[in-house]
């Protein structure tokens, strides 16, 4: 009883300390840095190394290694099988466009009121996702769906759950132009990054060839950061690569299921990279009261694709709960247990979906689901997670107010009491 009596007042004296801290943060610095003359302006400099795990080529850009270029391809190993290679890496960018698009991903400038940057939905300790069904965009609405990880985005060549995307770069535009998630424009965006004096500065370091700060090169940076949110040396990898004790009797015999004919997930999660990119119609459910959600068809106007997503990574898929696009299944077991419940079970009454046919009815036993679950924890390695700037060129938080609130929440886990005096 002592004990968490004295544990709570620490906790309460914290989140006290930590709401003033934030506040008086956050009144501070909702100015951007516009000082062209200012000292500020000296301490910037974008890095000319490449991330750990990339090499540094002739031409400037920087190239992915990893263990699996050395092996075949998925056909050589059949699927399911361990030592199978990775779809070609988007990579080739300098180290200046990677450290740039690193202060552009966490700067608050890129929304309309800067009030939130692309981290607030994608937050490093949160999987590069956030813990929400839906993510909280600046009207404070929620948005349609939930937010995927970034974990192996430069793999990828659809992107969104409907697969609407073709690039990181045409990504990018997506939520920063969205209403309900970043709420910007490009010409204020243009405005606010050329009134930035350090950003006219890193923008010619990183993009030489270009007259003035563009659409096209934020994007470009941001793809560029985004390229090094490498995620291949969990335990599964080391596993993989032929260190056979790195995985436990448990681990192991979840990843035999897992793979095999009966439960069929690597058909659509193929390692390495856990999923096949591709679009999939499995039939989830979305929450009650939400519409029921088409998905891909209205990307590739087509019918077949009604209620299809696309297939996501598992990596790290301990850290991104919960799951699906809905966000509606609050974790792994659930997730698991909805293959098992028969095939097209959750389809809304008057809906008729073409289910994948590698959904069926596995009926696997409790036990199994478990080693299943017990095997995705396998699959988090978060050692390449990059180093949050101490500072921002717009001179705005780093862990804007409402990351900041969230990740405090979570720190104590007692309800913060700081928004009225917003
Ligand atoms: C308001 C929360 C929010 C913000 C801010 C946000 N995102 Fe997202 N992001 C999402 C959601 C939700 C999705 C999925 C949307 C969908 O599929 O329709 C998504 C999808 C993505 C994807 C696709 C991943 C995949 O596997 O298909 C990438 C890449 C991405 N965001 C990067 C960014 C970048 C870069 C920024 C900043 C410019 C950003 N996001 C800002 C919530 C957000
Ligand atoms: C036919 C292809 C297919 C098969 C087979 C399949 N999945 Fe999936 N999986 C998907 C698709 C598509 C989604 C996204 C569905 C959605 O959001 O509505 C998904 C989502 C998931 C998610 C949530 C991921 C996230 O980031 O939210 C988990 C966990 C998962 N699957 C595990 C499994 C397991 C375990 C199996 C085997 C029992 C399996 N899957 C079999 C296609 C498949």
């Amino acid at each position: 009883m002592i004990n968490f009596n004295s544990n709570s007042i620490v906790a309460l004296l914290l989140s006290v300390i930590f709401s003033f801290l934030f506040s008086v943060n956050a009144a501070a610095n909702t100015k951007l840095n516009t000082e062209p003359n200012s000292k500020y302006r000296a301490e910037f400099t974008l890095k000319k190394t490449c991330p750990p795990s990339f090499e540094l080529m002739e031409d400037g850009t920087c190239e992915l290694r990893n263990m699996y270029q050395f092996y075949n391809s998925v056909q050589g190993r059949g699927l399911g099988g361990t030592q199978t290679s990775l779809p070609k890496h988007r990579d080739g960018f300098t180290p200046a466009q990677i450290d740039l698009g690193r202060y552009l991903f966490f700067d608050p400038a890129l929304s309309k009121d800067n009030s939130i940057s692309c981290a607030s939905c994608h937050q490093p300790e949160k999987g590069f996702s956030d813990d929400l069904d839906r993510s909280i965009g600046i009207t404070g609405e929620k948005v349609g769906r939930s937010a995927p990880t970034l974990w192996n985005v430069a793999f990828l060549d659809k992107f969104f759950w409907d697969g609407r995307a073709d690039t990181l770069e045409e990504q990018a535009v997506g939520p920063l132009f969205d209403a309900k998630e970043m709420g910007n424009s490009p010409e204020h965006l243009l405005k606010t990054l050329n009134a930035i004096p350090v950003y006219l500065d890193m923008f010619k370091v990183a993009f030489p060839n270009s007259d003035k700060i563009s659409i096209a090169d934020i994007s470009a940076s941001l793809a560029a950061f985004q390229s090094t949110l490498i995620s291949l040396n969990s335990r599964y990898d080391q596993y993989a690569h032929g260190h056979h004790d790195a995985l436990n009797e448990n681990e192991i015999k979840g990843l035999n299921i897992f793979r095999s004919f009966v439960a069929r997930c690597a058909e659509c999660h193929q390692p390495p990279l856990f999923t096949n990119n591709q679009i999939a119609v499995i039939g989830t459910p979305d929450p009650e009261g939400m519409p029921f959600d088409i998905g891909a068809e209205k990307t590739f106007n087509n019918k077949k694709n009604r209620g299809g997503f696309k297939v996501p990574t598992l990596r790290n898929i301990a850290k991104t709960a919960p799951y699906m696009h809905s966000g509606g299944m609050k974790d792994l077991r659930e997730a698991t247990e909805f293959y098992n419940k028969g095939r097209g079970h959750a389809i809304p009454e008057g809906e008729d979906l073409l289910i994948h046919w590698h959904i069926w009815e596995p009926d696997l036993q409790d036990k199994e689901l478990d080693l299943i679950v017990e095997f995705l924890q396998t699959l988090t390695d978060e050692s390449l997670t990059p180093k949050l700037p101490t500072k921002l060129p717009s001179g705005l938080p780093v862990i804007d107010r409402k990351y900041a609130q969230q990740k405090q929440k979570q720190q104590n886990n007692i309800t913060v009491s700081g928004d009225e005096d917003e």
